[in-house]
């Protein structure tokens, strides 16, 4: 069987993955500008990816790359931000995973995909040492 790809449509209407992360934008989260800042959304990303991956390795998970990060649209205070992931591909110790954040608008309720990234995780051991992917 193939690996999944990444949905190639620049504005897909609807999110690809399962979702792992559901939460409000908060004012405390916001830039110099007033809109999200792109590191709490990154990290929402990040937390929302190793969920995943945790699940699929059954063991602790590190990030250890995220490529291919891209901000398409600015998230506003009050969205309700959404991240979605979809296993790529397991290596030996590593898993790549896409993760997609969609945030549905206070204003309006219209739902827009706001960032995409590709994260690699690697399993872990309880020493903090990379170990195989035990798949079940
Ligand atoms: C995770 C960690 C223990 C792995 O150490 P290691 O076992 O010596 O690393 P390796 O070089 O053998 O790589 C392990 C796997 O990650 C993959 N990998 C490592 N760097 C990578 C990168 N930049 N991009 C993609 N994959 C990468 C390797 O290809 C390998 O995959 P495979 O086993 O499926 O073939 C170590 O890199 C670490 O502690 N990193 C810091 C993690 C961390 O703190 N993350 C949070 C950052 S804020």
């Amino acid at each position: 069987m193939s690996d999944p790809t990444p949905s190639s449509s620049p504005s897909p209407t609807s999110p690809q993955g399962e979702l792992v992360i559901r939460t409000i934008a908060m004012p405390a989260d916001t830039n110099a500008n007033g809109d999200i800042f792109g590191g709490w959304l990154l990290s929402q990303m990040d937390l929302g990816g190793a969920i995943l991956a945790r699940n699929f390795a059954h063991s602790r998970v590190a990030t250890v790359a995220i490529d291919a990060m891209a901000f398409l649209c600015p998230v506003y205070v009050g969205d309700i931000v959404s991240c979605h992931a979809l296993h790529l591909k397991t290596g030996r110790t590593s898993m790549r995973i896409e993760v997609e954040a969609w945030a549905q608008r206070q204003k309006g309720g219209e739902h827009v995909r706001v960032t995409h990234g590709t994260f690699t995780y690697v399993a872990l051991d309880d020493h903090g040492h990379s170990q195989p992917v035990q798949r079940s």
